[in-house]
């Protein structure tokens, strides 16, 4: 779908940027000897916690400083998300747990942004149930959120309410504190049209809608001259991005930047993941050979239930493609056990196709049904016991195809990007372009470069090396 122009909108021109953040800032100046702090936390996936550093950019230039201490916070963002009824869960605790916080202090403001707030019976329920909460706004209230938040600060005014209506816009030139040096999100497209029929994304995010090609080649511009090295394009489907230009040729003008950097991206849809896209991701030498592509179920029956609009055979199909185009590529894939109506038998296929496949890393999670969504009325017969056996069998079975592929590492020489100290004393963090970790011993200095480390042992979370010789 081609950008609609009329749905992109300037953050430096709107009222909340150019009124509301003045406001703001001058009563929090009045207020406050030194600048209140904010804490912000982001609930959820990768956009999410893209979205997370916009909001932080925002209230910077309101004038808050950050911390991540309960105590101290001034202002507390919870960026949360809906994809599963743990994921609410989790944040409908830590709100009533912050009812006791708001007692000892009166002035400390509470806002509740993201996906799970885009619903409206959940902006209800807060309203009744949590007075703590002084804002809900939903997964695109960029643009208001200054005035909202002027409202709550300024004038007193409790602000509770979930988007009218599914987000449909695009906010440029947001103000970004980027908290992940050396790498960085790009959010290339916001929404999903796919409504797999699980899933609440779509309901939550809106429909598709994709940033003009020159937003996003500035940002990774700028992102590279700032020392960033690893560029993440986000997207819940990036494969159907449609800037005028689509995502293989977006891809290789991203690659054409000059700088040393690596490039990466998620997710891709497999319906839409063409040899196209495979051969840019081939021929590019600053994209990652790692490719995150969600299967879901080995069992072409649960797939088609699941509204996912490819086989099992078209998956391996493009396996093997990629396989061959790049040997040395790593992949990994989303797994949802307990689907309804998923048998023994529909489940024996997942641990099939999950051996013959062989990804370095799973993220499986147990079916949590969603309000809403087509497969909330479909029967569910099998009880919630024998579901969480057969996750902790996909577990295993994935735990030790990991674990060859780490042992099938050891002794060779990878090139890594040292992200910051690591676990232990005197070691450092780094990344392989799999995406693996390699902890090694090294000083500070190294983050943020690129160096050769001899990977000289195998843990299951992490590889351990030394750097080469000629380091
Ligand atoms: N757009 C991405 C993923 C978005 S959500 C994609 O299509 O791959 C991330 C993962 O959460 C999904 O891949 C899926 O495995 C899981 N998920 C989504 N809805 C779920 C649900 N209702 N129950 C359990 N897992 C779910
Ligand atoms: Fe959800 Fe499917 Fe869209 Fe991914 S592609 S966000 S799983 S609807
Ligand atoms: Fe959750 Fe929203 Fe992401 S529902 S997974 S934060 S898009």
């Amino acid at each position: 779908m081609p950008i609609k122009q009329d749905c992109i909108l300037d953050y430096a021109q709107t009222a909340g940027r150019r009124q509301y953040t003045r406001l703001i800032r001058e009563h929090l100046a009045q207020k406050y000897d030194a600048p209140p702090l904010a804490l912000v936390h982001s609930f959820g996936c990768q956009q999410n916690a893209a979205d997370g550093e916009k909001l932080r950019g925002m209230l910077a230039e309101m004038g808050y400083g950050f911390t991540d201490s309960l105590e101290e916070a001034d202002l507390i963002v919870y960026n949360t998300c809906a994809v599963r009824e743990n994921a609410e869960k989790r944040v409908l605790g830590t709100v009533g747990a912050l009812k006791h916080y708001k007692r000892q202090k009166p002035e400390l403001l509470i806002a509740l942004v993201g996906c799970m707030t885009q619903q409206q019976s959940i902006a209800e329920r807060i309203k009744k149930s949590y007075p703590q909460v002084d804002i809900v706004a939903g997964a695109d209230a960029w643009a208001n959120l200054p005035e909202r938040l002027y409202g709550a600060l300024c004038l007193g005014r409790r602000s509770i309410k979930a988007a009218d209506e599914e987000p449909d816009t695009i906010v440029e030139n947001i103000p970004t504190r980027r908290t992940g040096w050396p790498k960085a999100w790009v959010t290339v497209m916001y929404g999903c049209n796919n409504f797999c029929s699980y899933c609440i994304v779509p309901y939550v995010r809106g429909r598709e809608r994709s940033r003009r090609p020159e937003d996003i080649l500035r940002e990774v511009e700028e992102l590279v001259g700032e020392g960033y090295r690893d560029i993440t394009l986000l997207g819940q489907n990036v494969n159907s991005y449609d800037g005028g230009i689509r995502f293989p040729e977006l891809l290789r003008q991203i690659n054409d930047i000059p700088g040393d950097f690596r490039i990466r991206f998620m997710t891709s849809h497999p319906k839409d993941c063409t040899r196209e896209l495979l051969d840019a991701m081939a021929d590019c030498e600053k994209v990652s050979k790692h490719l995150h592509l969600p299967v879901q179920s080995g069992s072409d029956r649960i797939l088609m239930e699941m509204n996912r609009r490819y086989t099992t055979e078209k998956y391996l199909e493009l396996v093997a493609y990629a396989k061959e185009k790049m040997p040395e590529l790593a992949l990994t894939s989303d797994i949802i056990v307990g689907f309804p109506g998923e048998t023994r038998e529909d489940f024996e296929k997942t641990l099939e196709l999950v051996r013959k496949v062989g990804y370095t890393a799973l993220y499986t999670f147990l079916y949590s049904r969603r309000g809403g969504t087509k497969a909330e009325t479909l029967p569910d017969p099998v009880p919630p016991e024998e579901k969480s056996r057969w996750f902790r069998e996909l577990l295993e079975v994935q735990g030790k195809i990991g674990e060859d592929y780490m042992e099938r590492q050891v002794g060779k020489t990878l090139r890594v990007l040292v992200e910051g100290p690591g676990k232990g004393e005197g070691m450092m963090t780094s990344r392989t372009d799999q995406f693996l970790i390699v902890e090694f011993p090294g000083g500070p200095e190294l983050a943020g470069q690129f160096v050769e480390v001899e990977i000289t042992s195998a843990k299951n979370w992490a590889l351990m090396g030394r750097l080469a010789e000629n380091f």
